[in-house]
C-alpha cells in the first residue's frame, strides 16, 4: 500500500522532503501556517502524489509525520492530531530566529526533548536536521549506491527509530542511530557532523564569509555512515544554538 508522509512545515526542508517522498512513490501531504491555498504552486510542481492540507490534517494523514518549522513554533504543533504517531523533528535552535529558550541555553534539555515534551503522546525522532535543504535533495541515492550518504537519527523509542530509518532509506539515505533524544545535541549546530561535511572539502585558509559562500555553492559531497559515526563520536557539548 502507498505510504503517506505528513509534513508540518513546507519550506526549504519540508518542500524537499516532499519532493524526495514523491520520487520514492510515497504520497506527501503538505501544510504550513498560512493555509493550503498558499501551497498550490509547490503541490503542482511535485505532482499527483502531493496535496496540501492544514497541519492537523497532514498529521492525521501521515503514516509518519515530519515537523519542520522554525523552533519558535514548536508549541503550536497539533499535539492531539500527532498523538500516537512517529514524528520526525528536523528543527534546530537558532536564538536569533527563535528567541532565547532558557532550558536550551542551560543545556538542561535538547531541542528535541522540548519537542517530545510538547508532543507527549508521539514518538519523536530527530533526523534531517544536520544537512542543508539543497544537499538533502542533491545527495539522495538509491539503497546500495556507492556514493550514498548517511544521516544521524536520535530518539527514545526503538520502534520509532526503525520506522524513521525506513523513511530515510526510502528517501535516499542510510541511517546512523546516535542514541536517545538527550544525546541528540551530537547532531545539533556547532558539532562536527552538522551540515558542513556534506559540503565536501573546501580549500584551507579561506575567511569565514568565503567559506560559507563556497559551502552553500557546493552541490554536495557524499558522507558515508562510518564517517558520520566518527564525526558524531568527536562531538563535545558546548552552548546550545547556532548563529544565523
Ligand atoms: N534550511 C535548511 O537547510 C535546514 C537544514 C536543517 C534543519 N533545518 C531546520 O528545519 C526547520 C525548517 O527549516 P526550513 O529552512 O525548511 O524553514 P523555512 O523554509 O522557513 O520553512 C518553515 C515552514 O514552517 C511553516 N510554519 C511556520 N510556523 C508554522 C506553524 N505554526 N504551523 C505550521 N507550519 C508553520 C512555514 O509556513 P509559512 O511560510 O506559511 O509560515 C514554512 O512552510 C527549522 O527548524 C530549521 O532550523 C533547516
Amino acid at each position: 500500500m502507498t505510504r503517506t508522509l505528513g509534513l508540518i512545515g513546507s519550506g526549504q526542508i519540508g518542500g524537499n522532503l516532499a519532493r524526495l517522498a514523491a520520487r520514492a512513490g510515497w504520497n506527501a501531504v503538505l501544510s504550513n501556517s498560512r493555509g493550503p491555498e498558499t501551497l498550490r504552486g509547490l503541490v503542482a510542481e511535485i505532482g499527483d502524489r502531493a496535496r496540501a492540507a492544514t497541519p492537523a490534517e497532514a498529521a492525521e494523514a501521515g503514516d509518519i509525520v515530519v515537523v519542520t518549522v522554525p523552533l519558535f513554533a514548536y508549541d503550536r504543533l497539533p499535539r492531539t492530531a500527532l498523538s500516537g504517531k512517529t514524528v520526525i523533528d528536523t528543527m534546530n535552535y537558532y536564538p536569533q530566529r527563535d528567541g532565547s529558550i532558557a532550558e536550551l541555553d542551560a543545556d538542561a534539555l535538547t531541542s528535541s526533548e522540548l519537542v517530545q515534551r510538547h508532543l507527549a503522546g508521539s514518538r519523536v525522532v530527530k533526523a534531517f536536521n544536520s544537512i542543508t535543504a539543497k544537499h538533502l535533495l542533491n545527495l539522495a541515492r538509491p539503497a546500495g549506491a556507492p556514493d550514498r550518504s548517511a544521516l544521524p537519527l536520535a530518539g527514545n523509542d526503538t520502534a520509532a527509530k526503525a520506522e524513521a530509518g525506513e523513511l530515510l532509506n526510502a528517501l535516499g539515505y542510510d541511517a546512523v542511530d546516535i542514541g536517545d533524544l538527550s544525546g541528540s545535541w551530537r547532531s545539533e549546530p556547532n558539532t562536527p557532523v552538522y551540515c558542513f561535511p556534506y559540503g565536501g572539502e573546501l580549500p584551507e585558509g579561506l575567511g569565514q564569509e568565503e567559506l560559507l559562500q563556497r559551502f552553500f555553492e557546493s552541490p554536495g559531497a557524499p558522507v558515508p555512515a562510518r564517517r558520520i559515526e566518527e564525526l558524531v563520536g568527536a562531538a563535545v557539548r558546548g552552548p546550545a544554538g547556532g548563529l544565523m
